[in-house]
């Protein structure tokens, strides 16, 4: 594998213990994937960032690189804690777990890492551009940045996430090379999409189908008529969930898809599959909820206008989450949406997420309109999932 000077000097130690740990993974990693060189990134989102999920060994790792001078070289931010950092304790959060995240964000903003916590970092100033090599660990932004804002990333783990931020390498292998963004598969979509979980569902059954049709494979979606931001967020977080896509390119409404002619081999998504991923991602049925969450991926300032509306004036009846990045959170404030939103009796929790938290077994069905959520929530906090649409999410709430 090629290095530069500066690249050599970094695998040497020259600039201290973190930042040649970090060019060891990333050169051990290029080799797996036999990569030639190293590229340059524009910008790093790290995940693994809940305590949840790291533990005192994630954290311990942590401390080792932050304290061998590890300093982003690149702007980077961070995926979801395990809590919102100023409103835990209404969420019911423990001290001890609020100490120990907060000693994981420290060990982040100390290596020079903006400490956002959101899957959603480009509606905040972590945007790439159009063809730009970046390093992003979330599954559902790094999909969102291949397909929808046609930057380039593979799905980084926590340890070469961070490494590429300590070093603002990333190896040139899968997604950031033109012969791994060619689609191989055609997916023609027969079916009528306009909410959330239409998209949230065709995610599941082109992903469900992607298992099948093997690794890797990049999607040529045709027929999708209206693809809003909201609606595409949502759509790349299922179908990175459910088929492990990383990139896919919908015609009319992703940059590269224009530039590749529709692959022969060909695949139908029909009404009736969406149907039935619907009822597969329901199957608490008529159950009693006492859940609700909404924003995942992370909510826009529209959708959280649009459930300020709807819960102007009234009450909600059970625990429900409203998941948001801060800034985003801030110009709802600013627009007077948080304090109808908290009158109902509804909780902010920024900074974090209904899959992220702690908060395995505390309620029994979790109703909301994301796919993704209805996975994660019930394969790691054993909740039984109900997908409802947005508006239905919030009816049923206030009824
Ligand atoms: Fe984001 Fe949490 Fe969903 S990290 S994509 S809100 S599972």
């Amino acid at each position: 594998m090629h290095l530069t000077p500066d690249e050599q000097a970094l695998l040497d130690g020259e600039l201290g213990p973190a930042a040649q740990k970090s060019m060891q993974i990333l050169v051990t990693l290029g080799r797996i994937y036999g990569a030639e060189r190293m590229l340059p990134v524009g910008s790093v989102q790290v995940a693994g960032v809940s305590y949840d999920n790291l533990g005192e060994a994630g954290l311990a790792w942590l401390a080792e690189m932050a304290a061998g001078g590890g300093q982003a070289q690149v702007f980077t931010t961070l995926n979801p804690a395990g809590m919102d950092v100023e409103n835990y304790q209404s969420l019911g959060i423990s001290e001890d777990f609020a100490e120990k995240q907060r000693r994981v964000l420290a060990a982040f903003a100390s290596m020079g890492i903006v400490t956002t916590c959101s899957c959603t970092p480009y509606l905040f100033g972590n945007l790439p551009r159009f063809g730009e090599h970046i390093a992003w660990a979330e599954s559902s932004a790094v999909c969102y940045a291949n397909s929808v804002l046609g930057a380039r990333t593979n799905r980084e783990g926590g340890p070469s996430a961070l490494a590429a931020a300590l070093t603002g390498r990333t190896p040139a292998y899968g997604y950031h090379l033109d012969e791994n963004r060619r689609p191989s598969l055609h997916v023609k979509v027969t079916a009528n999409l306009t909410t959330t979980i239409d998209f949230g569902a065709l995610g599941k059954a082109i992903g469900d189908r992607m298992q099948t049709a093997g690794a890797h494979r990049v999607p040529f979606i045709t027929g999708i008529e209206a693809a809003s931001l909201e609606l595409l967020k949502s759509f790349c977080a299922s179908i990175a969930t459910f088929g492990g896509v990383a990139l896919f390119h919908m015609l009319g409404f992703t940059p590269e898809a224009e530039a590749h002619p529709p692959p022969t081999e060909v695949l139908t998504i029909t009404p009736a599959e969406l149907e039935a991923a619907k009822a597969e991602l329901n199957p608490a049925g008529g159950d009693e909820i006492d859940f609700f969450s909404l924003g995942c991926p992370h909510l826009t300032l529209a959708e959280i206008q649009r459930i300020a509306r709807a819960l102007q004036g009234k009450q909600v009846r059970k625990e429900f989450w409203i998941t948001a990045a801060r800034p985003v959170k801030s110009m709802a404030d600013r627009m007077g949406y948080t304090a109808i939103i908290e009158a109902a009796g509804a909780k902010f929790a920024t900074d974090t997420c209904c899959v992220v938290a702690p908060i395995k077994g505390r309620f029994r069905v979790m109703a909301t309109d994301s796919a993704k959520a209805c996975y994660y929530a019930a394969a790691k906090n054993g909740f039984v999932p109900r997908l409802l649409s947005f508006e239905d999410v919030l009816e049923e709430a206030t009824r």
